[in-house]
């Protein structure tokens, strides 16, 4: 059986890169939903139903576990999918999210103010704030939704997305952390940096394999089911014409298939 990682586009690919890296000897199945890309922009229910959609889907194509790297999905779904969901349909599957990590790696070293750049879905839902508070009471935390970033990057337009970093660096200056709440954001995390020098950056490429490596070895009961020899399968619900060339910014050989 597979691991199985779950976006609303190709931004989870740079996590799905990141597990590959860490991780080499699994089976691995990605699946995309551009068909409906951006998640960020739409409804609470919109979101529920296409997440649902894609968990059939990826529980059908055999994955065993599914790393839900879209910030949104998990902001929105996850839930619902781990207590109503999961428990009916697949009981034997585990899914995951990506927030609770990232909150755990944002907090290390007594930050006071913790920043968030996300989509404006991921910020109505205010999961990150609550998670945050959950684990330090007395954070401080600034969330700015960003809806032009994963257009710009989804189109392959890297400067257009650099010029709305800058300008959204102005309010984030005075952060100890940011957070960069969105599968996307790895890809422009330099820019981040570049322009908030002092300011610790969490992305989630650099974090959340090692979380994974952790979660397997304490549980065999998922661990034991799944494939070893190095299979991948790249799956997207509709194309654009910039698809595969994104997608070939991150891997040499991928091959990415129609749903
Ligand atoms: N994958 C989404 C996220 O991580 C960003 C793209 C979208 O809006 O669908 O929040």
């Amino acid at each position: 059986m597979k691991i199985g990682v779950f976006d609303s586009g190709l931004g989870g690919l740079v996590i799905t890169k990141a597990f590959i890296e860490k991780l080499p000897e699994y089976n691995y199945f990605y699946y995309g939903d551009s068909a409906h890309l951006p998640y960020g922009d739409k409804t609470s229910g919109q979101i529920l139903s296409y997440s649902l959609a894609a968990m059939r889907y990826m529980i059908s194509k055999g994955c065993k576990i599914i790393i839900i790297a879209c910030n949104t999905a998990t902001a929105i779904s996850l839930r619902y999918i781990q207590q109503r969901f999961i428990p009916q349909y697949a009981p034997d599957v585990k899914v995951l999210g990506v927030v609770i990590p990232t909150v755990e790696s944002a907090l290390q070293n007594n930050v006071k103010k913790v920043g968030i750049v996300a989509t404006s879905a991921t910020v109505r839902s205010h999961i990150y704030l609550q998670e945050l508070k959950k684990i330090k009471t007395d954070v401080d935390v600034v969330e700015i939704a960003t809806p032009e970033l994963v257009p710009a990057i989804e189109n392959n337009k890297f400067n257009l997305a650099e010029e709305f970093v800058k300008e959204y660096s102005q309010s984030l200056k005075n952060v100890d952390s940011l957070i960069l709440g969105c599968t996307h954001y790895p890809l422009i995390k330099d820019y981040f940096r570049k322009h908030l020098p002092d300011v610790h950056v969490v992305s989630q490429d650099e974090l959340i394999a090692e979380k994974l490596q952790n979660y397997l070895q304490r549980h065999n009961e998922i661990e034991s089911f799944l494939g070893r020899n190095s299979l991948r399968e790249f799956k997207v619900s509709s194309f654009n014409k910039h698809s595969q060339k994104v997608a070939a910014n991150l891997f040499d050989d991928i091959v990415i298939t129609k749903a």
